[in-house]
């Protein structure tokens, strides 16, 4: 069943430090007293110190790393990224609060940063589930001085920086999917949404958008995904440290961005490419305005469309769209 332990930890949220029956929590759930022990036990797995009392319920007492900005800040060595948090335990969308911080003049490297989000927003419209307890949503405001086409750039760094992070707190080996998904096992951990307001001879800001499922359940996933997802509790079996993975992450964005303003896009292209997912394969490019295209991946250029080679040798540039590999 979707959903059930985000809405178990909503209970919890609720109840602050009184206990929940366990009656209470199988009726709001309409599921049996056996099936919420079940959940209950699976939290524990996750990191999730829960107390059970007789005839009292359950009382969370702590959740596994929680991701306050205090945290988080005790472990950055960023020097723009990260330099103003803002946390918020439930908000509607990062990306939103970042965009209007931004447009209220917040100055670059702020981050916003939520334990969860009732209107995750996902690329073409689409929503971004984002339970508490479990994941990462945060977005950063950039002010960089480039011009507004060379804004699709800045999604690589984040792409390249969410691979590094999971590179650098765990064994596994992420996969890259252009324009902006990072992938393990071809399913997908992670998404950005990168946001932008501009004029036509600049960019006023950027907010990059970054979504990844740490430590989320099989069953917390909705079932209607359109890509497979999965998180990095599913593929290594052991909870993720949320603030410690969160730091990481601006840590190596910072890096990137400083580089990128130093040395422009070549090397952060060169670093995604690396970890394409579609190196010497086929892709499919649906929903791009372009109609349905198919042919040898042959890289990005250097703006960060993606080049196809069609069957008749003609590269072919994509601008968006939804990608397959095949
Ligand atoms: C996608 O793959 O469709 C993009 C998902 C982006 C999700 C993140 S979560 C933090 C930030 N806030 C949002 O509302 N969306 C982005």
């Amino acid at each position: 069943m979707p959903e059930i332990t985000a809405t178990i930890l909503n209970l919890f949220r609720t109840a602050g430090d009184s206990f929940i029956s366990g009656q209470q929590i199988s009726r709001t759930l309409g599921i049996s007293r056996t099936a919420v022990w079940k959940h209950i036990k699976l939290l524990r797995l996750q990191g999730f110190e829960i107390e059970a009392v007789t005839s009292r319920g359950y009382h969370l007492v702590s959740a596994p790393n929680s991701l306050s900005s205090a945290l988080i800040k005790e472990q950055l060595t960023s020097v723009v990224i990260g330099s103003n948090i803002i946390y918020h335990d439930t908000t509607a969308s990062t990306n939103a609060d970042a965009f209007r911080l931004a447009e209220e003049g917040a100055r670059e490297g702020t981050t916003v940063v939520a334990d969860s989000q009732n209107n995750g927003k996902g690329r073409l419209g689409r929503i971004w589930s984002s339970p508490p307890g479990v994941n990462l949503y945060c977005s950063i405001i950039l002010r960089p001085q480039i011009m507004p086409f060379e804004a699709p750039q800045l999604t690589f760094l984040s792409a390249v920086a969410v691979a590094r992070a999971i590179e650098l707190t765990t064994t596994l080996q992420p996969k890259i999917k252009w324009p902006n998904d990072i992938l393990l096992n071809d399913c997908k951990i992670a998404g950005l949404l990168n946001e932008m307001s501009a004029e036509t001879d600049g960019v006023k800001f950027v907010v990059l958008g970054i979504g990844v499922n740490l430590n989320m359940t099989e069953e917390q996933f909705p079932h209607d995904l359109r890509t497979p997802a999965t998180s990095l509790f599913i593929e290594q079996h052991k909870p993720v440290q949320r603030a410690q993975f969160t730091a990481i992450m601006l840590n190596e964005l910072d890096r990137l961005y400083t580089d990128f303003k130093r040395f422009g896009f070549e090397p952060v292209r060169e670093e995604w490419q690396a970890r394409s997912a579609a190196n010497g394969r086929q892709v499919e490019i649906t929903d791009g305005g372009q109609g349905r295209i198919r042919g040898d991946f042959a890289g990005i250029d250097e703006s960060g469309s993606m080049l196809v080679r069609l069957d008749n040798g003609i590269v072919e540039r994509i601008y968006s769209g939804d990608v397959r590999v095949l």
